[in-house]
């Protein structure tokens, strides 16, 4: 919210009038034009954890999105690679939930189960080791996102731990970065 914006004076919802949600909801435009610097900072954050892996995560989250474009994916699409991981530090047991929260408005449904759902198809490829069911991705056999999502993970995401790959520079993404947040 603008310092100079009008505030609604309710202390509850429920005596809430007319008058203050005129003042409130203008004011989502508002927030929403921040979010884009905060995805952007969000990600730049990654650069401070490896969680034990060969590339931090934002070099991982780069290196995905890089071979996502260069493999000739649309905008949209390599946005979600670039951001499927931003849940990483907010919420290590169920991260793919955060990006999913952030891309649902401004991307299919197609890529939206893409990124809810890349972790347990990320799962295919390690779950066997660490104790869970390598095979839970099967639960998705039937949805027409299934190969969409295999292929990512596949492609994309399980390849990008190459500490001698070169990434495209976070700089490269944020045009479409801030050109998808605008507005929902
Ligand atoms: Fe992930
Ligand atoms: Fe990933």
């Amino acid at each position: 919210m603008t310092d100079t914006a009008q505030r609604a004076t309710f202390t509850t919802f429920e005596e809430s009038t007319a008058e203050d949600w005129a003042k409130i909801i203008p004011q989502l435009e508002v927030t929403q034009s921040m979010v884009a610097d905060r995805v952007l900072s969000l990600l730049r954050d990654l650069k401070a954890d490896h969680g034990g892996f060969p590339v931090d995560r934002l070099e991982h989250s780069l290196q995905t999105a890089t071979r996502a474009e260069k493999a000739g994916k649309d905008d949209e699409y390599v946005f979600c690679a670039l951001i499927h991981d931003i849940g990483d530090t907010l919420s290590p047991y169920n991260h793919p939930d955060i990006a999913a929260g952030i891309v649902k408005p401004f991307v299919s449904e197609a890529n939206y189960f893409m990124v809810k759902h890349h972790g347990e198809f990320q799962g295919y490829y390690f779950w066997d080791y660490i104790g869970l069911d390598g095979q839970a991705r099967e639960q998705y056999r039937d949805s027409p996102h299934f190969d969409r999502t295999a292929e990512f993970t596949g492609e994309f995401d399980q390849t990008a731990f190459d500490a001698n790959y070169t990434s495209n520079p976070l700089e490269h993404y944020e045009p479409l970065v801030r050109q998808i947040l605008r507005s929902a």
